[in-house]
């Protein structure tokens, strides 16, 4: 996608949401077809997103060469329903999760459970996962308080030295680098060949990986 198409996609986002406050255009929103038209197009401007063409063109591909046998995926929309696909093809069991039931069908139909992440640990087996991929999450429903218990599941389903990308936006919470759930159970350090922090000009995403500790 070149950088003209990508502002449009970026343009015609901000318009859509724009229309959410003219009281005299709800109906008009929210019809089936407007609907999908926006989602539609939020996967389209998502993906011009320099943090999304970074998880997409390294992250996943690095780690798609780990010979990893299931991994966890939390939090789906329709702009990732392609990623599960991406691992199961490849031969990785790739969990999803996620608290809200609508977004249910963009999960993985054979591994998707909805809860709240904080509960997930009653739904697999300890040390079931090689990976986590928390991207989005912290900061857009789970808090730095929230991540005690957060904390404690994620070490839990994920075996000892396997890695956990928590990908947030400055600004929306505290650095996770500086959360002391999140650095009692885990490690910060570099993954897959990626380094621990990356993050982008003109964007205020992070990832950051995290080694899980024993
Ligand atoms: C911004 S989206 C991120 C989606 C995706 N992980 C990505 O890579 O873009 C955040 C998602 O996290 C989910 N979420 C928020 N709090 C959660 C919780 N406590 N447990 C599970 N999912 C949660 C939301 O329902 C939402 O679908």
């Amino acid at each position: 996608m070149n950088q003209w198409t990508h502002q449009l996609w970026k343009l015609i986002y901000k318009l859509t949401n724009f229309m959410d406050r003219i009281p005299g255009l709800k109906q008009l929103v929210s019809r089936p077809d407007v609907q999908s038209f926006r989602k539609r197009n939020l996967t389209r401007y998502v993906y011009g997103l320099p943090d999304r063409r970074y998880l997409e063109e390294q992250i996943i591909p690095a780690m798609l060469k780990a010979g990893h046998e299931r991994i966890l995926f939390v939090g789906c929309d329709t702009y990732t329903a392609h990623i599960p696909n991406q691992f199961e093809a490849a031969g990785v069991e790739c969990y999803t999760t996620d608290i809200l039931p609508e977004v249910a069908p963009t999960g993985n139909p054979d591994r998707h459970v909805v809860c709240d992440i904080a509960d997930y640990a009653q739904h697999v087996p300890a040390n079931h996962f090689d990976a986590v991929l928390f991207n989005g999450v912290l900061g857009h429903g789970v808090t730095a308080e929230r991540m005690e218990q957060v904390g404690q599941t994620l070490h839990q389903v994920m075996r000892p030295n396997t890695y956990l990308l928590i990908g947030w936006n400055k600004g929306t919470v505290e650095d996770p680098i500086a959360i002391q759930h999140i650095t009692d159970r885990f490690t910060h350090e570099e993954a897959y060949g990626l380094s621990a922090r990356k993050d982008f000009p003109k964007s205020s995403h992070v990832y950051d990986w995290f080694r899980r500790r024993d």
